[in-house]
């Protein structure tokens, strides 16, 4: 099975993916992930995009197709993925869907977080990584301005995937367990997890 995971920044696409990933197999790609890695190590990617991640804008279209193209390739996707951070703009939702159809693939399901922006502001605000630095993008003022970017940007392929009977809404102000079951039960997943 291969997923999507939409929704505003902070609606708990991460959390969410992580735990299907645990309970299901299925492997998430988070594409935030992967640029802060880049970002990290020092790659010429990682400081070509930096100031962009963390103004809290989009890196570019072919820079993101390129990345997710050669990360879906790899053999932890055998058994499925949860894109977390990817498609975020109309170009990037037909990149995939042509990338995919070529390898006889598809998406069974696009997931949406709901969220409300109060939310989220308070909810990135108190976010620290494990060991308790936070992300330049979590500053409220770029909070505000990568909510904007999604409602500008991501908010318009919601139609794309909508219109195609492929939207499921997913309550996010419910707390995470509930939005896990949520999750699990539109999907059919089950309680277990599959043998590999
Ligand atoms: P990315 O890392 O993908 O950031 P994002 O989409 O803004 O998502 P977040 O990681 O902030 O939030 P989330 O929805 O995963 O929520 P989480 O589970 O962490 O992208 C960063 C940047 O990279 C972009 O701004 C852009 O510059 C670039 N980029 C990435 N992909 C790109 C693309 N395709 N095209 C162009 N540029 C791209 O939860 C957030 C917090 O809330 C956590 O503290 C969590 O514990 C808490 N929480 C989660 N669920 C709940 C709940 N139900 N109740 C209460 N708290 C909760």
């Amino acid at each position: 099975m291969n997923i999507i995971l939409l929704g505003p920044p902070g609606a708990g696409k991460g959390t969410q993916a992580q735990r299907l990933e645990q309970g299901y197999g299925l492997k998430q790609i988070s594409t935030g992930d992967m640029l802060r890695a880049e970002m990290a190590a020092g790659t010429p990617l990682g400081l070509n995009v930096k100031s962009i991640v963390e103004s809290g804008s989009f890196v570019p279209d072919p820079v993101m197709i390129d990345l997710i193209k050669s990360r879906t390739l790899q053999s932890d996707c055998a058994h499925g993925f949860i894109l977390d951070g990817f498609p975020r703009t109309e170009s990037q939702a037909e990149a995939l869907d042509t990338m995919l159809a070529a390898r006889s693939m598809k998406i069974d399901a696009v997931l949406l977080l709901e969220v409300d922006a109060e939310q989220i502001v308070g909810r990135l605000a108190q976010r620290r990584a494990p060991d308790g630095t936070r992300r330049a993008d979590d500053e409220p003022d770029t909070v505000r301005h990568r909510i904007q970017v999604y409602r500008d940007q991501t908010a318009p392929i919601l139609p794309y995937y909508e219109n195609a009977g492929r939207l499921i809404r997913i309550d996010g102000m419910q707390s995470m367990d509930a939005v896990h079951d949520a999750i699990v039960a539109a999907l059919k997943l089950g309680t277990t997890t599959p043998a590999r």
